[in-house]
């Protein structure tokens, strides 16, 4: 008898549980098609088109691709780390003065789920 209540307890946990854990961890791959992906390609060796393949970004010299970059970002000596990717993201222009990426993400775990998403590309 004691495990009904108990049981009912455990469904009513994870039923309200399960939306806050879906909510903290956004699908990264789906935020990159619809923030990133009408300009970036991931696709390895793909050219770039009007921004530069991020395929492997993810530790590599900034402004290190065959892209026409502007003068600010390879002025930069920035190297893609997972947290210089996340502070340029939340601020490209603060980050890079000059720099002709203006896209903001400025969601934390929305940063966090495209960077996990970009690390696993182009290795
Ligand atoms: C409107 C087009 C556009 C969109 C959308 C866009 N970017 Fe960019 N991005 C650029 C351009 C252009 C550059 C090159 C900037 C420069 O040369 O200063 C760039 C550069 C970058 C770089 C540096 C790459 C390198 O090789 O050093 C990263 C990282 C980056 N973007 C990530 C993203 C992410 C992640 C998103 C989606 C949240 C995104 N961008 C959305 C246009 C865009």
């Amino acid at each position: 008898m004691l495990f009904r209540p108990i049981g009912a307890l455990a469904a009513l946990t994870f039923a309200v549980l399960c939306p806050v854990l879906a909510q903290a961890a956004p699908d990264g791959g789906a935020l990159f098609r619809q923030r990133c992906q009408a300009c970036h390609t991931v696709t390895p060796g793909q050219p770039a088109s009007i921004a530069p393949n991020l395929s492997g970004v993810v530790g590599r010299k900034a402004a290190s691709t065959a892209f026409n970059y502007s003068a600010a970002l390879k002025a930069s000596k920035l190297v893609w780390s997972k947290a210089a990717l996340s502070t340029f993201l939340s601020g490209p222009q603060q980050l890079v003065p000059g720099t002709r990426m203006v896209i903001q993400v400025t969601d934390p775990s929305e940063r966090a789920a495209i960077i996990e998403f970009l690390a696993h590309t182009g290795h």
